[in-house]
């Protein structure tokens, strides 16, 4: 039995968005971390204090953290799940072509505990993963371990956003825990002690679909609304004005109902494909789920489709594009709605200059590279000579842009606001021709 305010030899495996801040969240909570990643140059990074990718207030508490010898950082997963007594997994679970979860990193981190099983451990899950992958870890790590010592498998889904990865770290709106043993529970319990949060107990199975169900419900927020949206922008009605009653109603909620470009990142995308992906599997046709999909998708074409239709033409005409990343702090370029406008906006023949605050090296990586794309250093440098300002993801500095200046550097004052974040009345009286989303 644990005793209380018992400290855990945990490691974390992976060094992502979703790994790295739990290594370092736990670590601040005074268990003894070490975060292992098969990626010798990340590890190098962060072994020098220095975050792989940005995220608000990572890189002090990363600093904090390693000062008091709580965190270390290994390539070796054989040796830091030896030396843990509890091992997360929070490895990617990319897309495959086929809209399924790619569970290899999952089943090669599976074989490697396997191997090293020299002590009791509890091995959780922490990557977002479809239903019956904790089964499936289970029958691994049975199936290649050298010896009888116990083990136990459990589900932590994590909920936290990027860009918020700290705070929703330490101030979660719960904790769920899937667990089959009372161990188990016990012991993710007490790593957990210090959170003060609603902990939700279920077995494996309820903890991963609870994942998969809530990005999935989120995703279908922002699908309903951007529908919403279309038929504001044929009835010449406001959706900002129609969300915000709605959102008053406390059944709705005002979160997750702003219409822009659709949604992106590592985690809705992929998330409710898995979804569907593995319904079907189970024997459920999830259409209701794909149709959330395809609202989706479409959505960056309408938005360059409104570009076109103001501007008719778009062979050599300058478009400026603000904001790059899937959403606004974080550098995060996964399955961001900007990817597909660019693309678009290029493959009519616009030249693009583009900034975001901190997506850029991000950006240059999954761009394709084209004479066509340049990057500027800030807003007003990209807007110049432009026949477009398209804002694609609302960070701060955007809203707080001084749009006369803007103005007075553009060749055509049409501002494209594809996250519906500028006062449409304000921007007209300066003059601007405004096109949002349902506006
Ligand atoms: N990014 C988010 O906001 C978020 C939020 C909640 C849940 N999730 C889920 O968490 C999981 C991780 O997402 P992420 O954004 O942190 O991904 P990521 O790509 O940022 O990080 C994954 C890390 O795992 C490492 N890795 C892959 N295979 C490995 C192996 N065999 N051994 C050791 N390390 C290995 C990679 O090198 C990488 O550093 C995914 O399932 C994701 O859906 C992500």
């Amino acid at each position: 039995m644990a005793k209380k305010n018992k400290k855990y030899d945990i490691c974390v495996v992976g060094a992502g968005h979703v790994g790295l801040i739990a290594a370092v969240g736990f670590a601040k909570l005074g268990h003894k971390v070490i975060c292992a990643d098969n990626d010798k140059k990340k590890i190098e990074q962060l072994r020098r204090g220095k975050p792989v990718f940005y995220e608000p207030e990572l890189q002090d508490l990363l600093k904090k953290v390693k000062g008091k010898n709580n965190l270390r950082f290994s390539n070796s997963l054989a040796d830091a799940a030896k030396r843990s007594e509890v091992i997360f997994i929070a490895v990617g679970t990319p897309p495959l072509a086929d809209g399924s979860a790619d569970l290899a990193s999952i089943e090669s981190v599976a074989r490697t505990i396997a191997d090293n099983l020299n002590s009791y451990k509890l091995i959780v899950g922490k990557s977002t993963v479809p239903v019956q992958t904790g089964q499936k870890i289970k029958e691994v790590i049975n199936r290649y371990k050298k010896n009888s010592v116990p083990f136990d498998i459990a589900s932590n889904p994590e909920f936290l956003r990027e860009g918020k990865a700290i705070y929703d770290f330490f101030h979660p709106d719960r904790i769920v825990l899937g667990v089959e043993s009372k161990r188990a529970e016990k012991v993710l319990r007490d790593i957990y002690r210090d959170i003060k949060t609603k902990v939700i107990v279920t077995d494996i199975a309820a903890a991963e679909i609870i994942k998969h169900a809530s990005n999935s419900f989120l995703a279908t927020k922002i699908s309903f609304v951007n529908a919403v949206a279309r038929v504001c922008d044929k009835a010449g009605a406001d959706i900002k004005s129609v969300a915000a009653a709605m959102g008053l109603d406390k059944r709705i909620g005002k979160s997750f109902l702003n219409a822009g470009v659709g949604f992106g990142g590592f985690c809705f995308p992929k998330d409710v494909e898995a979804f569907i992906y593995i319904a079907k599997r189970l024997g459920y046709e999830f259409d209701f789920l794909k149709e959330v999909r395809n609202v989706n998708i479409k959505q960056p074409g309408y938005f360059v489709e409104k570009i076109k239709e103001h501007l008719w033409i778009l062979k050599n005409k300058k478009i400026a594009v603000l904001g790059l990343s899937f959403k606004p702090d974080t550098d995060d370029m996964r399955f961001s709605p900007a990817i597909s406008i660019v693309n678009n906006l290029v493959k009519e023949g616009a030249s693009l200059t583009l900034y975001d605050p901190q997506g850029i090296d991000e950006a240059k990586k999954v761009l394709k590279k084209s004479t066509k794309i340049k990057f500027a250093k800030d807003s007003y440098q990209a807007a110049k000579n432009c026949d477009c300002l398209c804002v694609l993801t609302e960070w701060e500095e955007f809203k707080k842009i001084n749009l006369k200046k803007i103005k007075s550097n553009m060749n055509y004052p049409l501002l494209a606001d594809g996250r519906n974040i500028f006062d449409k009345n304000k921007v007209t009286k300066l003059g601007f021709s405004y096109l949002g989303i349902g506006r």
